[in-house]
């Protein structure tokens, strides 16, 4: 259940009308409901009891370091992906032995870090960099847990960029190598190939290919633990999908129905960790955008709005859906057809196509929904836009979690080189 929704005529975030925080800031903007935040992780948290799992939310999602805190002061631990992620988790004390670190191209610095670090593991993705832990572990004069990451061969539903646990894409390691790798584990005496790790792909409404690939998993660490290498750690992955628009996701307890029974039913203690990044954010952030100007040809309306592709990209890249909603409805909304584009010199900056919508006029605010994850992460300074705020809501009170940039930010990093001329 996320939190945002009318009251009346406005549109609220908890108990804090929307258009009382455009007044105050402007627009665009990210905002976020801690309330939200807090809810899916904790329900996640409360299905996966019975084998105590361990939560990392995965911080590509969203890497707010008030939404980290949150989390982390609530228990959760963190999947990281680089050095810079790294840091954010140190900023916000993030108990280290909660950090579960993927890439497939992690750098020596980075290895070195995390390993002084004392993260609890790195999810490796290939034989050399099992080959360069081991050797930094060794300099460092520490064994390091790490997981394989298994190439289980399962293509769930969803878009061709988000799915990762085919042949066809970069991640893992196929099992037979995979196997091998475990079974000249003293090859590495520097590690402890203490787990397996899967990821099959990111927004997977439905169970089914989660069960598939974790009981190739399951057979794989016994065909492991036959020959006496026992496995402790089994990571799930993310990947668990939300509401965009019609689709009607597993909830945490479905999912954790279909997904237990297939530990609980073993002898061994696996522990269990889960790295679900759109399911505790998507639904937690909107994006607030302002009606510029309305255009209406003959034969197609836009409505251009101060929000671009460069604020969110997932429509131009994905093709994604969200839902838009006027932020205050109007007495008697009548419907019209449009595409709502942004103020970027592209075709393809648009945030909805052929969007049936409440009409709305110059000035309007607009919710674009279900922004908490991927959102402002890929957010960049195309057309040198400053990076909008973000803001978080508790109740009724709101705050400004990270200030809008300024146009002295875009150049800080810059110099003009007058060598040149
Ligand atoms: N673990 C690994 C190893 C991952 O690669 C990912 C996401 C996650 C966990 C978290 O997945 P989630 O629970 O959020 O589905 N930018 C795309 C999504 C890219 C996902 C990348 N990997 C989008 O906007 O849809």
């Amino acid at each position: 259940m996320h939190r945002f929704g009318y009251k009346g005529k406005e549109f609220y975030c908890e108990e804090t009308p929307i258009t009382k925080i455009a007044k105050e800031v402007g627009t665009p903007f990210y905002l976020y409901s801690i309330g939200t935040f807090l809810d899916h992780y904790l329900k996640l948290k409360e299905a996966f009891k019975p084998v105590n799992a361990l939560i990392c939310f995965s911080m590509k999602a969203n890497s707010n370091l008030t939404v980290l805190n949150a989390l982390v002061k609530n228990g959760s631990g963190l999947d990281i992906v680089s050095g810079g992620e790294l840091f954010r988790a140190k900023k916000v004390g993030v108990d280290p032995q909660k950090i579960v670190f993927a890439s497939v191209g992690k750098r020596v610095e980075e290895i070195e870090e995390a390993i002084r670090s004392k993260i609890l593991m790195f999810n490796v993705e290939s034989e050399q960099e099992l080959e360069v832990i081991n050797q930094i572990a060794g300099k460092l004069k520490t064994t390091q847990k790490v997981a394989i990451r298994l190439n289980p061969d399962v293509a769930p539903d969803t878009h061709h960029y988000i799915t990762t646990g085919s042949k066809e894409n970069k991640f893992g390691i196929g099992m037979d190598e995979a196997y091998k790798l475990f079974m000249q584990a003293y090859r590495y005496p520097h590690l402890k190939l203490a787990g397996v790790h899967i990821h099959i792909g990111s927004q997977i409404t439905d169970a089914k290919p989660f069960v598939k690939a974790i009981k190739r998993v399951l057979e794989f660490i016994d065909s492991v633990g036959y020959k006496g290498n026992p496995i402790e750690y089994l990571n799930i992955g993310g990947g668990l999908g939300i509401v965009y628009s019609k689709e009607k996701p597993q909830t945490a307890q479905e999912f954790a129905n279909v997904i237990l029974p297939l530990f609980l039913s073993r002898k061994d203690r696996l522990k269990i960790v889960l790295e679900p990044g759109r399911f505790i954010s998507g639904n937690s952030g909107i994006l607030v955008t302002k009606v510029l100007y309305e255009k209406r040809a003959k034969t197609k309306s836009f409505l251009i709005v101060d929000g671009g592709m460069n604020d969110l990209i997932r429509p131009a890249f994905y093709g994604a859906y969200h839902e838009i909603l006027p932020v205050v409805k109007s007495a008697k909304p009548r419907y019209e057809t449009a595409d709502i584009v942004g103020p970027i010199c592209e075709s393809g900056d648009f945030l909805a196509k052929n969007r049936k919508l409440a009409t709305v006029k110059v000035g309007d605010l607009l919710a674009v929904l279900s922004c908490g994850a991927y959102g402002f992460v890929m957010s960049s300074n195309y057309n040198s836009r400053p990076r909008v705020p973000e803001v978080v809501v508790r109740g009724k009170k709101f705050f400004v979690a990270r200030k809008r940039e300024t146009r002295e930010d875009l150049i800080k990093n810059e110099r003009i080189v007058t060598e040149v001329l």
